[in-house]
């Protein structure tokens, strides 16, 4: 069966007192018309059409890498005029269209699915998606007639008091055969607001006696509308916490759930302890087991079994391995693999690194572009001077390695297996395997210098006296 998808978004978003398109602001890192395109591509529908007005430049980059096609609605003038603009487009198309608001981004393909189910098993000619609204006031009101069929939907500017008080609203998701459509032309304009309402065609299908169904099928936390900035706020908290629940239900204990910031792609493993304050962002994935303290920030990266990242930590883009620890006050940089048991403390920052199994660094050091081996010791305050002003130079330093604090390594650089080197350091030069390299001044104690210069000090302020 043919199943095409339209989506309204050339609204003018006025509501949102901003610059930028309604459909574009964002829900963590999508803007809000991508959840609703994710959502209805996994119905697998022949086309997707999205209706776009004066921003449409704006909408086409946004969705640039999409199987989309666009339709242009150069005036508002409401919803079923958007969806004539569409329709036209769609010209011979004979089978079910899923239409779709582009400011309601939290709506799952599950709920979209049953919609679909629902709407074909029935054999109707016109279904769309109902829910009880917290409050009813932006939304079109569902009115019933005796027997509880849909009778039609009132906008809240035309509602009267009694149907005010109504709860039942309608999500402005609706599944239309493709026939049912012709009714568009049916709908006249709407005085009060000078738009052309889509949900004037419930009505008219009931009187020409079409079978019309509404499903109270979803609850607000999916379908709620977003006009303004603070029901955009509403709708990152809801889901937010959506994300949040299914988590903690697969067991992830979170210590503080409402500071915390899982993106929808992320991975979390059973008997992860996340602290407050921690964000996972991108396509994360964490391991099991592992603990996350708080102010911890990880960025499309990998954290493998019971691996612990300390406070205040940054992850971008990198592996770390079972049971590595890193932080507090750490820094990884994108391209970085830490090592199994690895260690990487306090003010440590790497960058497109490779960290072997046991390897640590403790305390303040600078590692870039290094292949670092296993079980290695990097002194407090080491720094790989990769960077000579022009370009980027590696430094490898091999297993086992004792690396003294305050050590320089001028890329490029090796450092043969088991070798030594002196703390305070520059090296220069490659370094053979079990061999030490110090690099310093020799140390002169000078006796008596300290008495000297006091006695020497005295002397002048006699003479100025
Ligand atoms: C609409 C419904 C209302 C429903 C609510 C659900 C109508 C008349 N009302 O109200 O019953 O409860 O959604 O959230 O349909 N758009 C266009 N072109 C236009 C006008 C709007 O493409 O000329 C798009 C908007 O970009 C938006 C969607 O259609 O994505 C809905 O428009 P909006 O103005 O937000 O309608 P609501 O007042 O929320
Ligand atoms: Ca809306």
């Amino acid at each position: 069966m043919k199943l095409a998808v339209v989506v309204l978004a050339a609204g003018r978003g006025k509501r949102m007192n901003s610059n930028v398109p309604k459909v574009l602001h964002r829900i963590f890192d999508k803007p809000m018309l991508q959840y609703v395109l994710d959502s209805s591509s996994m119905l697998r529908p022949s086309k997707i059409l999205i209706v776009v007005g004066k921003h449409q430049e704006d909408i086409k980059n946004s969705v640039k890498n999409r199987d989309v096609s666009f339709v242009m609605q150069k005036e508002p003038k409401g919803t079923a005029h958007a969806l004539r603009k569409a329709v036209m487009r769609l010209k011979g198309f004979k089978g079910t269209i899923i239409v779709l608001n582009g400011d309601a981004p939290l709506i799952t393909a599950k709920t979209l699915r049953r919609l679909l189910m629902l709407h074909r098993n029935g054999k109707n000619d016109i279904s769309f998606i109902s829910f009880i609204a917290g409050s009813p006031a932006a939304y079109g009101r569902v009115l019933r007639d005796k027997s509880g069929n849909v009778r039609s939907i009132i906008e809240e500017k035309d509602a009267n008091k009694s149907q005010k008080n109504i709860s039942e609203v309608n999500s402005g998701i609706y599944a239309f055969e493709a026939d049912a459509l012709k009714l568009l032309e049916d709908i006249s304009m709407n005085k009060l607001k000078g738009e052309y309402y889509l949900t004037d065609i419930i009505g008219i299908a009931r009187d020409r006696g079409l079978r019309v169904k509404a499903y109270c099928i979803g609850s607000e936390a999916e379908l709620m509308g977003i006009n303004t900035a603070t029901e955009l706020l509403k709708a990152r908290q809801m889901f937010r916490e959506r994300i949040i629940n299914k988590w903690i239900e697969t067991g992830v204990i979170f210590l503080d759930p409402d500071s915390v910031f899982v993106f929808p792609h992320v991975i979390i493993g059973k008997d992860t302890i996340i602290y407050p304050d921690v964000y996972l962002e991108g396509k994360t994935k964490i391991g099991k087991g592992c603990i996350l303290y708080p102010n911890v920030r990880i960025n499309d990266s990998i954290v493998k079994d019971r691996a612990v990242i300390k406070d205040s930590t940054i992850i971008e883009s990198s592996l770390v391995r079972e049971n590595a620890v890193i932080g507090p006050f750490a820094h990884l940089r994108p391209g970085c693999d830490i090592g199994a048991e690895a260690k990487i403390g306090n003010f440590v920052e790497v960058k497109k690194s490779v960290i072997g199994k046991k390897t640590k660094a403790s305390h303040l050091s600078y590692l870039g572009d290094a292949s670092i081996g296993e079980s290695v010791n990097i002194g407090a305050g080491t720094i790989t001077c990769n960077y000579d002003g022009k370009g980027k130079h590696r430094t490898i330093i091999e297993d086992n390695v004792f690396i003294g604090s305050d050590t320089q390594l001028v890329a490029p650089v090796s450092v043969g297996k088991s070798a030594y080197i002196g703390a305070g350091s520059t090296i220069t030069k490659d370094i053979p395997s079990m061999s030490l390299a110090i690099s310093r001044v020799e140390q002169r104690n000078i006796d008596g210098w300290v008495s000297k210069k006091i006695k020497v000090k005295s002397s002048k302020l006699k003479v100025l006296s």
